[in-house]
């Protein structure tokens, strides 16, 4: 810890962090993934915990020991983290959204193993997609007028589409709604790595903050942003 955990200013507060990436089984041998690591939810959950806050950190299929003092909640598909999000998000002051979530899974998993067909070497299966729910817009949705939770989202853009990461990261924090949107250009691949260089955006796509560096470093900057959107806590 950078700041050696003399700031503790989230005493009092409980944060739902969530992190890794979902898996989404095809069959009972094959999954859909993605290459999050649950890193930058990790060093999320180690800065919230120095500085004084109770944690409870959805994990989706991340192999990293539990930060001291984390309540660890295990999930495996996006839909098993929305229903965890949905338990526990009315019990905290803040809801931090960095894991990679599936946006489609299958829309039937096959209860056998799908084969292929060797007669017909041509011949390939087609795997039916359904969209999953976005639990982002869902908790920004159904927290309405409420002062909590504090909700921030994360978005890993690469340009494209006519639009520059940026662009489309601006775009995407007006479209969610959520108090902040950490942005990071991955045009050059970060995942896995210790390092990360974000922005952090308001709900209007206006830019608060900037800040590169390992990801304990970038998870202190996320947080001084989040302290600074939460209401006052009432004793
Ligand atoms: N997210 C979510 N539920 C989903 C998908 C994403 O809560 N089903 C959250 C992620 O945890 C992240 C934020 O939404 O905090 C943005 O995710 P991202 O994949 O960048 O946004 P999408 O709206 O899914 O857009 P895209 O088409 O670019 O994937
Ligand atoms: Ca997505």
């Amino acid at each position: 810890d950078p700041r050696g955990g003399v700031l503790r200013d989230l005493v009092g507060r409980e944060l739902l962090i969530t992190a890794g990436g979902t898996r989404e089984d095809l069959d009972p041998v094959r999954f859909l993934a993605n290459h999050s690591s649950g890193r930058q939810g990790w060093a999320l959950a180690h800065a919230a915990l120095v500085r004084g806050a109770r944690v409870r950190l959805a994990a989706a299929s991340v192999d990293l020991e539990t930060p001291p003092g984390a309540r660890r909640l295990d999930v495996r598909s996006a839909d098993e983290l929305a229903e965890t999000v949905a338990e526990h998000r009315g019990q905290v002051d803040a809801l931090v959204m960095a894991a990679a979530v599936a946006d489609f899974t299958a829309a039937e998993r096959a209860a056998e193993k799908i084969k292929k067909d060797d007669a017909d070497e041509d011949s390939v299966p087609s795997i039916a997609l359904r969209r999953t729910e976005d639990i982002l817009r869902r908790s920004v949705l159904d927290r309405g007028d409420a002062a909590r939770p504090a909700i921030v989202g994360f978005a890993a853009e690469t340009g494209g589409h006519g639009a520059s990461a940026l662009e489309l990261a601006r775009a995407k924090a007006r479209r969610k709604g959520a108090d902040l949107l950490v942005f990071n250009d991955v045009t050059a691949g970060v995942f896995g790595s210790s390092d990360n260089a974000v922005r952090i955006l308001d709900r209007d796509g206006q830019e608060r903050s900037e800040v590169a560096g390992s990801k304990i470093a970038v998870a202190h900057a996320v947080i001084d942003e989040l302290a600074s959107v939460l209401p006052p806590v009432s004793w």
